[in-house]
């Protein structure tokens, strides 16, 4: 077994208060591609560029083009947990993970069964209305047609926090402390470019401080370990 992911695997066996902090390369073993990768969303051809498409200004401006990138490129048809989720969920109930800070909207953390999951950019499979508020079945929005529309007249919105939108003030404290007070923190398949997510990892204060990502990211010198594989077979090694 590779030295990094020995030394990985004694920090969990011997702590109890470990915190992952994850992305888009978390779910890539189950079939999601992530963003920045070169096979990433943001490396294809679109009319727009797919950062500008999932930004709040552009989705109030051109709804059904929203819904038609939403469908095509956020809905995965039968994607399951790899071992990456299904670890972690097993290692939250041995009593030794804490949470699952995520920046995925992909909800297969908690269908591995992680139950404490912070989703810091929200989950398409839960849906509102944007004028009333008024919650509806996610269906509406990952595989109607067209624009879906509440009783109200307001257009019917995934639950996720857009370009230029804020996060939820309640779902970032929680992640802010439990990272704060963690033993071990382990972040994993994200490229740390996107703020605030990216900046949760200042919070930590311990030394036990793992990435485990296939491409180098800004953070990679200030980690105390560092493991450039691939997430889902690290962590079935764990
Ligand atoms: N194992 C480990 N790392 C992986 C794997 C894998 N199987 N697959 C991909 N990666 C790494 C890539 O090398 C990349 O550095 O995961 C990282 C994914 O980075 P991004 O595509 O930038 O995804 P993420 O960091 O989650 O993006 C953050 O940006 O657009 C927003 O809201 C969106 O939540 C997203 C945020």
């Amino acid at each position: 077994m590779d030295s990094g992911i020995q030394q990985l695997k004694k920090w969990v066996e011997e702590s109890n208060n470990i915190v992952f902090f994850g992305g888009a390369g978390v779910s890539t073993e189950s079939g999601i591609p992530d963003f920045r990768s070169v096979d990433g969303l943001y490396s294809q051809k679109w009319r727009y560029p797919p950062e500008t498409i999932l930004s709040r200004s552009f989705f109030d401006r051109d709804p059904e083009e929203y819904y038609r990138f939403h469908r095509e490129k956020l809905v995965i048809e039968n994607v399951k947990p790899n071992s990456a989720h299904i670890r972690l969920a097993q290692l939250e109930r041995e009593g030794k993970l804490n949470a699952v800070v995520t920046q995925n909207i992909d909800g297969l953390h908690q269908a591995a069964g992680s139950k404490n999951v912070l989703e810091l950019h929200g989950s398409i499979l839960r849906a509102y209305c944007s004028k009333c508020r008024k919650i509806y079945p996610a269906e509406l929005i990952n595989h109607g047609n067209g624009v879906p529309r509440c009783g109200c007249g307001g257009v019917i919105r995934p639950d996720i926090v857009l370009y230029e939108e804020p996060l939820d003030e309640s779902v970032l404290t929680a992640a802010i402390d439990c990272i704060r007070k963690a033993d071990v923190l382990i972040v994993g398949g994200t490229s740390l470019n996107v703020y605030p997510a990216a900046g949760l990892i200042n919070y930590y204060k311990g030394n036990k401080l793992a990435l485990v990502n296939l491409s180098e990211t800004p953070f990679d010198s200030y980690a105390d370990l560092v493991i450039h594989e691939k997430i889902g077979q690290v962590f079935s090694q764990l």
